[in-house]
C-alpha cells in the first residue's frame, strides 16, 4: 500500500531531507584525491548527528556504516573502507537520515579530479534522467511514467539502466511501497496522488545492465566492470509541481 503523508508528516520528512541535502552539498567539497571512503563516511555521520538526525543506514539489515560509497564499476551499497580515491575515479555517495522517526534518502555521483569525457557524460545523463523523472511525478500521472522516462533518457544517450534495484516510497520507513523500477511503460502502474513521498533513483551503466553482488555481501557492481552512476532525490507529489525535498538550498537569498 502506498501511504499518503499528512502535512505534519511531510514537514518531518522535509527536515530529514534537508540534512540529506546538506550532507550531499558538503561532501562534494571533501571529495578529493587521496581521501578514503571511510573518512567521507565519518564526515557525513558527524554532520548528520550535529543536525539532530540519525543515520538511516546504520543498523539497517545489519549495515554498519552511515553512508554507502561506491566507486567506478560499483553501482550502490559500497561499504566505506580504507580505499583511497584516485584521479579519474567517479564516486557514488548515498546517504539516509531519520528525523523524529521520519526518513530521507538521496545520492549523487561525483567526479574525482579529471575524469574521462565518457564518464562526464554518464554523470550528466544520470542527473538528467533524475530531473526528467521528477518532472513526471505529478498528480494524475502513473508510476510507469517515471520509470519510462529514466529508461528513455538512458537509452537515448547509449547507456543501460540497472534492472535489479529500484527506487521506492520513503518517509515512515527507509523503504516503503511502491517499488519504482528504472524502466517501464508510460501510463502503467499506480496513479500518483498528492502526499506520496518517493525516492527516485536512476542507476545508469556505461556498458551492460547486469549487476552482481561482491563477496562482502553488500556491494553491487556491474558484471562487465564498466562504470555506473547513481543520482537519487526524495520528492513529494503535490497538487502542483513536485517538491524536491533533498535539493540543495542556498542561504544567500
Ligand atoms: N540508500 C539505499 C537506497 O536507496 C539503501 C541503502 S541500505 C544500506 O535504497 F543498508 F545499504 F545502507
Ligand atoms: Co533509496
Amino acid at each position: 500500500m502506498i501511504t499518503i503523508k499528512t502535512p505534519a508528516e511531510i514537514e518531518k520528512i522535509r527536515q530529514a531531507c534537508r540534512v540529506v541535502a546538506q550532507v550531499l552539498q558538503n561532501i562534494e567539497k571533501e571529495i578529493k584525491i587521496g581521501i578514503t571512503t571511510e573518512e567521507l563516511d565519518r564526515f557525513a555521520e558527524d554532520l548528520i548527528l550535529k543536525c539532530n538526525c540519525s543515520p538511516a543506514f546504520k543498523g539497517y539489515r545489519g549495515y554498519t556504516h552511515s553512508t554507502c560509497i561506491s566507486v567506478n564499476f560499483q553501482v550502490v551499497h559500497g561499504i566505506p573502507s580504507k580505499l583511497k580515491l584516485k584521479d579519474g575515479d567517479i564516486v557514488s555517495f548515498d546517504v539516509g537520515t531519520v528525523f523524529e522517526g521520519y526518513y530521507g534518502d538521496g545520492a549523487r555521483t561525483f567526479p574525482v579530479g579529471n575524469v574521462s569525457g565518457a564518464a562526464r557524460k554518464l554523470l550528466s545523463t544520470t542527473k538528467e534522467a533524475l530531473k526528467k523523472a521528477i518532472s513526471q511525478a505529478r498528480y494524475g500521472k502513473n508510476l510507469g511514467d517515471i520509470s519510462y522516462t529514466i529508461e528513455k533518457v538512458a537509452a537515448d544517450a547509449g547507456f543501460s539502466v540497472v534492472k535489479d534495484l529500484f527506487g521506492h516510497g520513503v518517509g515512515n520507513h527507509l523503504h516503503e511501497d511502491p517499488l519504482i523500477p528504472n524502466f517501464g511503460k508510460r501510463g502503467t502502474g499506480a496513479k500518483l496522488k498528492a502526499g506520496m513521498v518517493l525516492a527516485i533513483e536512476p542507476m545508469l551503466n556505461m556498458g551492460r545492465s547486469r549487476v552482481i553482488t561482491l563477496d562482502d555481501g553488500w556491494t553491487v557492481a556491474t558484471e562487465d566492470r564498466m562504470l555506473s552512476a547513481h543520482f537519487e532525490d526524495t520528492i513529494v507529489v503535490t497538487d502542483g509541481d513536485p517538491e524536491i525535498l533533498t535539493k540543495a538550498f542556498s542561504n544567500k537569498g
